[in-house]
């Protein structure tokens, strides 16, 4: 779906121009979503949410429900989430992290240690010596696995599969699964292990890498209660009515659930949870030609969706015609059929949506960007020619009882 909800639209059409741009996410449409994804899944998959998608403390919260935790990838995520959603499992992952953020996690008592090289195994074996001397800390070393040819070929961020900062190298994860196994760090828990290995994939490629995360992790001869399969489940910004295949995903997970009955798997998606229920809405402010092409410039750009520019593609929209003219002076109006929405940076970078067909678009029409929800205003470089910020609301319809 890229139309706004009722919910939305009525909101959208209802602010004055001087609070547009606007962010309007609609918590009822996002739990609707949820709920079916946590139907799709089978009993023994955990559900985390990834919060770097949408670290919005009303996203957070009502998502809540649905998870059985969080992943987090910084000590500013951790603090966030925890305070957001306090007493919710927390998994921290994530390249780089500081001592200073281990000891954080530390005494904030995460659930799970995603960790990422040997470095950071024996900085973790200290640091929860020292911090946490009377619990076993429980960690899931990140392997980096080669997957078979072609599975990783339909995504936009391979993570894995090829050289990475991220995680470690087969034989090298699992070094460090021997020494977890073999009581080498007596504060630390061997879990399982943890592979994320790419993002944007479709049902069925995130069915082979979970299927040789999990035969990989089944054949190590160490036994693991748990293996954390990853997010990276696809949104398609050029299909947004098309949405990734959470029921086949989760027939594949019961048989691999089932063909292992001692383990639990885990997900952590972030994008294809929040995309779809967030808009960007802004309204037209001019309407001109240039070198026969037409462009309408809205209130905004990307300094506060980022999305299409960082992964090239046109963002969905729908316009959403305004009659009202509050000007003395005369509207600007398109005359072909195709116009190409740009935002109001210094820079031809700044387009959110080419081509779009939209005939007789006039200043003051309003725009609603759909997908974006995920990935948006959180990965935005706001402060690029100090315009100002858009505004926030989350429609709240509470579940029907
Ligand atoms: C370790 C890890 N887990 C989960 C995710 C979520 O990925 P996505 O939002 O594509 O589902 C990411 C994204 O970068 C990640 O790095």
């Amino acid at each position: 779906m890229t139309d706004p909800t009722p919910a939305v639209r009525d909101r959208v059409l209802s602010l004055p121009s001087s609070e547009l741009p606007a962010y309007v996410y609609d918590l009822a449409a996002l739990r609707t979503h949820v709920t079916a994804v946590r139907a799709a899944l089978p009993e023994r998959v955990e559900l985390y949410y990834a919060a770097k998608a949408n670290p919005e403390p009303e996203i957070l919260g009502a998502l809540g429900p649905y998870l059985d935790g969080y992943e987090v990838s910084s000590g500013g995520e951790l603090a966030h989430v925890a305070g957001a959603v306090p007493g919710r499992p927390l998994a921290f992952g994530g390249p780089g992290k500081t001592p200073d953020e281990v000891t954080a996690a530390l005494e904030q008592g995460v659930e799970r240690f995603h960790v990422e090289s040997m470095y950071e195994l024996r900085m973790l074996a200290e640091l929860a010596r020292r911090v946490a001397p009377g619990r076993r800390v429980p960690v899931l070393p990140r392997v980096n696995l080669p997957v078979a040819d072609g599975s990783l070929a339909g995504s936009s961020l391979a993570m894995g599969g090829r050289p990475t900062p991220f995680g470690m190298d087969p034989a090298q994860a699992l070094e460090a699964v021997r020494a977890l196994a073999d009581g080498t760090y007596p504060h630390l828990e061997l879990r399982g292990v943890h592979a994320h290995l790419a993002s944007g994939l479709a049902a069925v490629e995130q069915l082979a890498v979970a299927e040789s995360v999990v035969s990989w992790a089944t054949d190590l001869g160490v036994p693991l209660a748990e293996v954390n399969v990853g997010g990276g489940m696809t949104v398609d910004y050029t299909r947004p009515g098309h949405r990734f295949d959470w029921a086949a995903y989760g027939k594949g997970l019961a048989r691999l659930t089932e063909a292992h009955p001692g383990l639990t798997l885990r997900i952590e998606p972030g994008r294809a949870l929040t995309a779809y229920c967030g808009w960007y809405a802004t309204e037209v402010l001019d309407v001109k030609r240039s070198h026969g092409e037409e462009f309408a410039v809205v209130r905004g750009g990307t300094h506060h969706l980022r999305t299409p520019a960082t992964k090239g593609h046109d963002q969905p929209c729908s316009v959403l015609p305004v009659d009202a003219w509050p000007h003395p002076w005369p509207r600007s109006e398109s005359v072909g059929e195709r116009i190409t929405l740009a935002g109001q940076l210094c820079t031809p970078k700044d387009v959110l949506a080419r081509r779009v067909p939209a005939p007789g678009l006039k200043a003051g029409d309003r725009v609603a960007f759909s997908l974006t929800g995920a990935y948006a205003w959180n990965i935005s470089h706001h402060d690029f020619l100090m315009h100002p910020r858009p505004g926030f609301h989350f429609l709240d319809a509470p579940p029907a009882r």
